[in-house]
Order: structure tokens, then sequence, then C-alpha cells
């Protein structure tokens, strides 16, 4: 069994998740815990990261594949042994995101008994301990993105009706896996939404 504790911090684009994990970097808190974040994280999953935020490409199952392939990685090289060596692991996007993206947002719920056994098989004993999603409306975090000109991925750009659907999909991931998840109110000041956050993890780490 590890000693280290996991939590993932996640919510649909436009959301603040970014300035919140810049806030909890300060926290004294969180001083040792190993903050990582998706796609990305290994030298494989920065490669894995290019094909899959280029712009111009849709949608397609083939993400499904390279966002689990990416935290095959993710979970082997850093998380993993992170936990073991007793330390707090923060991530910033996780299976959550899959869920919300390629599961709901791109109307392919076929894919959730796969999902399923990619948790299983993949996660394994690493399966987070909670997670924190940040909610709000969507015309506010279209307002958020395009305010945001560094924020330019092929996700970034959809409509409208896709965050809907991706914000869906965060709603439905507790009742669909049975994972632990608190949801803050993300349409707030970064400060009111820090304190939430703080709290929540002060109880998980305990
Ligand atoms: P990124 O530029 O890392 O920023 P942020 O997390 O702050 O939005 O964007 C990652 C994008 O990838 C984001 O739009 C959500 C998407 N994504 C998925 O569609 N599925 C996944 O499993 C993950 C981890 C991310």
């Amino acid at each position: 069994m590890h000693k280290g504790k996991f939590v993932v911090i996640d919510g649909p684009d436009g959301s603040g998740k970014g300035t919140e994990i810049q806030l909890l970097k300060r926290e004294s808190l969180l001083k040792k815990a190993v903050f990582t974040h998706e796609p990305g994280a290994t030298k494989r999953g920065e490669e894995i990261r290019k094909l899959l935020l280029a712009r111009g490409g849709s949608p397609s199952i083939y993400d499904f594949f390279l966002f689990w392939a990416a935290r095959t990685a993710h979970v082997e090289e850093v998380i993993m042994p992170a936990l073991r060596a007793g330390k707090n692991v923060i991530a910033d996007r996780f299976d959550s995101s899959t869920f919300a993206y390629q599961l709901v947002a791109d109307g392919r719920p076929e894919l959730f008994p796969l999902f399923k056994k990619c948790r299983e098989a993949i996660l394994g004993r690493c399966v987070p301990d909670a997670y924190i999603f940040l909610d709000l409306p969507v015309s506010i975090a279209m307002k958020r993105l395009k305010s945001d000109k560094t924020k330019r991925t092929k996700y970034d750009v959809m409509p409208a009706s896709y965050h809907e659907k991706v914000r869906r999909g965060f709603r439905k991931f507790a009742k669909a896996t049975g994972a632990k998840v608190f949801v803050v109110d993300a349409s707030r000041s970064p400060e009111e939404v820090h304190k939430d956050m703080l709290e929540i993890l002060r109880a998980t780490l305990h």
C-alpha cells in the first residue's frame, strides 16, 4: 500500500484551473507534493500531447487511446513512484477528462466499458483518493477562454455546445465510476475558489 494521497483537479476549459493550481503551489500544506499534469508529464507523454492538441484535427476515437497511452507512462513514471515514496500527488487533469471529453462530449457512450477496463488495468492501485471539479456556466468559461490568447488547443476552439457537453460529462463522472468527487463553484473569484479547494485538500491529505 502506498502512503501518499492522490488528488485530481479537473474541469472544463476556462474554469480557472491553471490559476488555482498556481495558488495551491504556494501553500505550505502542499510544499512537498508532486504537481503534475495531463496530457504530458513524461517524455513519451509530451510527444503524444503534440499529436493530441494540434489544431485542425477533429475529435476522434483515436484520441481516447492516445490519452490512455500518455496516462500509462504518467502512472508508471511519475505517479506510482511518488506515491510509493510517500509523497502526495496533485494532478491537473486525469481520467475524468477522458470521460468528460472523449466519452460524453464526443458522444461515444459505447466506449464506457473500455474506459472502465482501462481504469482497472492502467490505474491499478493508483485510483485517485479524490477529484476536485471546478464547475461554472459555459458562458463564463467561454469569456475567460476568449480573453486568454495563450489557450489555443483543438479543444479550446470548440463551440459552446461542445463545452456544455464537457461540463455535463464532469457532472456524470461520480455516478458512473463511484469516485469521490468534490464540486467547487468556479464562477467566483480565484481567492474564494482557492479557499474551498484548500479546505477539501486539508481534509483529504490529513
Ligand atoms: P491544456 O493546454 O493542457 O490545458 P488545460 O488543462 O489548462 O485546459 O489542455 C489539455 C486539453 O486536453 C484540454 O482541452 C482537455 C483535453 N483533454 C482531453 O480531452 N482528454 C483527456 O483525457 C485529457 C487529460 C485532456
